[in-house]
This record gives C-alpha cells, structure tokens and sequence, in this order.
C-alpha cells in the first residue's frame, strides 16, 4: 500500500525546502525528494544554491577580497603586511564546510519540522501520483494530494566548448579549481562570469571574459553598467564585447578559444581553465510522465500562473523551473506562496519587487524598474543621484566608489526603481524594497532620520536628491 502525503515536493533547492517546510509548519503531512549527493554519496539538501551555486560562491568571494586586502589595500591605513599567500586548498575546504554546515541545517530543519527527506528521483505520473526511485534503485509509488515540482536548473552548454570537467568548466567546476590558473578565460560576462572572474582575478589569474553580447550586463540600468565596466576593466578583468566564440581546443592542460570579435575579425586566445557560464536552463529531464498532464513552456519551464499553479488542479511549481528571474530568494517566496495557498490561504508574491545582487566588489544591486524600462513605459520621472565619493562613512572606510541611483514618477513621487554600484549595496538596496513594498515617495525616505556616519546615508541623499535638494553634493 502506498503512503499518502498532503505534499510531496520534488527539489529540495531553496524553493523546494523553504516550500515543504512552510507546509509541514501549516501542520501538512510533507515529504520532499532529491537526488543530490555529496562526495560521500549522501544526501545533500539545499539545491544549486547551497551545494554549488550563492553560497560556495560567496564564500570564496569573501576569501579572496580578505586574500586582496591582505595582499594590496591595507597601506592605505597604514598597515603594511608582506609574504601574503593564498593556500587554494584551505579556500577551498572553508568552502565545503560552509556548504556541509547549511545543508546540514537544512536536514535538521526537516527533521524539527516533520518533513520526510527522500533521497532519489521523484516523477510525477497522472492522477498526482509520484513515482519516487531511491538513490539504491528502489522504486516505490507515493499518491499526494498536492505535489509541488522545484527542480530547479543547470548550465547551458554550447557545442563550441563543451565542458570536461578538466579545462573546460562550468560554474561548479571552477568552486573546486585546485590551484590559481594563469590564464583563465570565461565564456559570458553575465553575473557568475563576473562573480568567479573576479574570485580568481583577486587570486592571481589573468581574466578575460568573452561576451556576446555588445551591451555590458544588458539588462542592467546602462548608467550603473557603464559604471561597472569602467571599474572592472580597472580591476583587471579583460571584458570583450560582441566576442562570438566559434569553436575551443584542448592541448594537454591548456585551451585555444577562437572567436570573432565586435569588428568582426577572427581572434585566438589561450587559457589553462576555460569556465562556460552563458545562463542556466530549467530542468525537467525524466521528471513528467506522458499522461503527468504538466505542460511545459516554448523555453522548457514548466508552465504556471501567478501563482504558480500548473494546469493539473493540486500540482504547483516554483523557483528556476518556472518564469522569471532564476534567484534563489524569488524561489523561496515562491515555494511559501504554494505552501499557504494549499493550506487555504491567499498568500501572493510581488513580482515588481525582486532585488537583484552581483557579489562582485563593489556589489552591484537593484529593484524595480531601469532607467530604460520607465523610459520606455512613458513614465514620467526624476532621478536623484549620490556618490559614495560624497560619503564620510565610504571615505573611512575606503570604499568611496559608486553611485546610489533613485527613479521616481513625476507625478507621484513613488519609487520605481532603485539601483546601486558601491559597498554593501546588496543590503542597502533592501532597504528601498521595504519602502517600494509600502508604496514609498522619495520624499518619504528624505524625511526618515538615518544614523550618521553611515553608507545607508546615501539612500537618504539619493532620496533628497530626487528632488533636488541633496545636502552634501552640489
Ligand atoms: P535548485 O537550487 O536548482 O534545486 C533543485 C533541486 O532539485 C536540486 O537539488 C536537484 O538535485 C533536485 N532535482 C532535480 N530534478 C529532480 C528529480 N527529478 N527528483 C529529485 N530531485 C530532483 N541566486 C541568488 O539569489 N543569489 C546568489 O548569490 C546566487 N548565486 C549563484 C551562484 C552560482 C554559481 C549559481 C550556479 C547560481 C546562483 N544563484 C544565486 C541562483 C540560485 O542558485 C538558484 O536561483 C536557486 O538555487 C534556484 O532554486 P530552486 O530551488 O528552484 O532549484
Ligand atoms: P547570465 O544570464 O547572468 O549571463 C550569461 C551571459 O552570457 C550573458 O551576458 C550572455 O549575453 C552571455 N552569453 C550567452 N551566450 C554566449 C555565448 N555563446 N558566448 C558568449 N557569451 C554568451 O547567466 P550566468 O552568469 O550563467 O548565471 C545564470 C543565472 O544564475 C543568472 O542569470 C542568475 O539568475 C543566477 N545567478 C545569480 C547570482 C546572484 O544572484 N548573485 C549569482 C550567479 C548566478
């Protein structure tokens, strides 16, 4: 006899686990299936995000900014340091502990909560029934009454460089590089190209990154773009634009990547470790049965609706499997949103209001709408505009580059959009998602009193500055 559950969720990523545990807390009998192994062969919880995806990344982008400081930034203090060294290893481990620490938690929150972890493949066959495959072959059949798919997505892989695992990698090979390579080259200077770029150029690498695309981070306001371009290019990182590469060969320990570059012309150029990252694909392989009656989009992601219901009544999806920004914070709102809507709640996520980080130093961070977009919804608007050059607190701390960027409707005041490029911008900009979620003026945020010397003080000026009256830049 099968075991009924109330939910089986499918993915255990940052939208499956934050989903089945939000069920199990609504006092639903929850299990939640995933393949995932660690090098030990158990288990692992906490999808892409946690095992190779925001965390591992942002533990070497913390060490390797410490490894810079320590290296070439301190003399400015007045702090001299010599004989500095990386021990890749030692990176490396910090960084699988970190990994084993919150998928470890993961597992204990499941357990605190109730929710049954099962290690294999899960399908979803008609009638909401789940075919589960243990990671031993054991197969089993689960019915449920609701089943919530969060598998989330992989790499997209380019016949041109297809990925060895040796040379030519892709974002989960270079977490695990043993070693600083001289010549590295990344394929898509789009968020993980500029994140693991600049882990490995603060190491020592020389960096190219190769981009399609003409436009730097094109979907990015182009004023805070150009802005980034201009300071990574100054940190080393050799961005090309409009490069369309044409085809790679390994030698032995090293690649040759051809392509054309924006003029047209044919280039070469050699690295010791080629890292692909063009974007990531939804992943359903072996996931729907024929008769499931799941459909999929024209781009392979599951099809839902705002709410993320699927066609089939009981089964929903979230998180890089479905539309939208493949983050891992709009999954997890996803997932609690299905949790509550199956529990009979009316729970909804704002999609106007997603910010958007790239880990690199200084972080970049936006939400809501582009300069662009609000151009282009013949939205009246002002800007208000402040320099981190202009702050005591960036001064102090050396980190006095970039702009906060504040949109605002004419006619309204409200904010619309919010960009940054400077230090600890991924936290400052939550600061105007709060205000954006209660409908917030520029004018509201000129009159909070914010605390002084700090870097949120630039949220308040660029709020002043929406209409004109900045204090501190002319
Ligand atoms: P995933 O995390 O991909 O999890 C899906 C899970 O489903 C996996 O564990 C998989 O094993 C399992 N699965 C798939 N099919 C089956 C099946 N049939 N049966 C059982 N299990 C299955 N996002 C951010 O917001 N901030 C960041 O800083 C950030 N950094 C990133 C850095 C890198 C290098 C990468 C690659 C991604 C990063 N992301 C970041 C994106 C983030 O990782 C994803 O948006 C997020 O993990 C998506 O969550 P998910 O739950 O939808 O899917
Ligand atoms: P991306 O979409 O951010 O960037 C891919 C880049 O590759 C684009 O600029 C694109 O123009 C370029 N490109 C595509 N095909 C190409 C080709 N053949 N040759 C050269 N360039 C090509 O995708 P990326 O960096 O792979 O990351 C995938 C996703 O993972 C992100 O979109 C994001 O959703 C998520 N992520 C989020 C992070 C964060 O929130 N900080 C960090 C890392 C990943």
């Amino acid at each position: 006899m099968s075991t009924k559950y109330d939910v089986i969720v499918i993915g255990a990523g940052p939208a499956g686990y934050v989903a089945a545990i939000r069920a199990a807390q609504l006092g639903l009998k929850t299990a939640c299936i995933d393949k995932m192994v660690d090098a030990d062969g158990k288990q692992t919880l906490g999808g892409t995000c946690l095992n190779v995806g925001c965390i591992p990344s942002k533990a070497l982008l913390d060490s390797s900014w410490k490894y810079h400081e320590a290296k070439d930034a301190l003399d400015v203090h007045g702090i001299s340091t010599s004989d500095v060294k990386i021990d890749v290893e030692a990176m490396i481990g910090r960084k699988r502990q970190i990994v084993k620490n919150l998928t470890g938690g993961v597992a204990a929150l499941f357990k605190a909560n109730g929710v049954d972890a099962l290690a294999g493949k899960g399908k979803l066959l008609a009638n909401k029934q789940v075919e589960f495959t243990a990671n031993d072959g054991a197969v089993e059949t689960y019915d449920a009454a609701n089943v919530i798919i969060s598998t989330g997505s992989v790499p997209i892989n380019i016949p041109v460089a297809p990925v060895d695992n040796d040379v030519i990698v892709d974002s989960t090979g270079a977490l695990e590089f043993t070693e600083v390579p001289k010549r590295l080259g990344v394929i898509g200077a789009g968020v993980i190209g500029l994140e693991l770029g600049s882990v490995w150029a603060r190491l020592g690498a020389d960096v190219v990154c190769l981009e399609a695309q003409e436009d730097f981070l094109f979907m990015m306001d182009k004023q805070i773009a150009k802005e980034a371009k201009k300071t990574f290019t100054q940190q080393g990182l050799d961005i090309r634009l409009g490069a369309r590469v044409t085809g790679s060969k390994v030698n032995g320990s090293e690649v040759e990547v051809t392509y054309q570059n924006a003029k047209g012309e044919e280039e070469k150029v050699t690295f010791d470790k080629l890292i692909v990252c063009v974007g990531r694909r939804p992943f359903t392989e072996g996931l729907l049965a024929a008769d499931s009656g799941v459909e999929l989009d024209e781009r392979g992601f599951i099809f839902v609706d705002e709410q993320c219901a699927t066609a089939v009544p009981g089964v929903y999806a979230c998180g890089d499997v479905v539309r939208g920004p493949m983050l891992a914070h709009k999954g997890s709102e996803e997932g609690v949103m299905v949790a509550e809507r199956i529990a009979g709640q009316k729970a909804q996520v704002n999609y106007d209001i997603i910010p958007n980080v790239i880990y690199t130093h200084p972080e970049i961070a936006s939400v809501g709408l582009t300069e662009e977009q609000v151009k282009a919804n013949g939205i009246d608007y002002n800007i208000g505009l402040f320099p981190f050059a202009a702050s005591g607190r960036a001064m102090a701390a050396n980190e006095a580059k970039g702009t906060v960027k504040m949109i605002a409707d004419a006619k309204t005041d409200r904010i619309v959009g919010f960009h940054i490029i400077g230090p600890s911008a991924a936290d400052l900009v939550q600061q105007i998602a709060i205000a954006m979620e209660f409908g917030a003026t520029a004018e509201d945020i000129g009159m909070i009193v914010f605390s002084h010397p700090t870097l949120s003080e630039t949220v308040k000026e660029s709020a002043l500055a929406v209409n004109g009256h900045a204090i501190h830049v002319a």
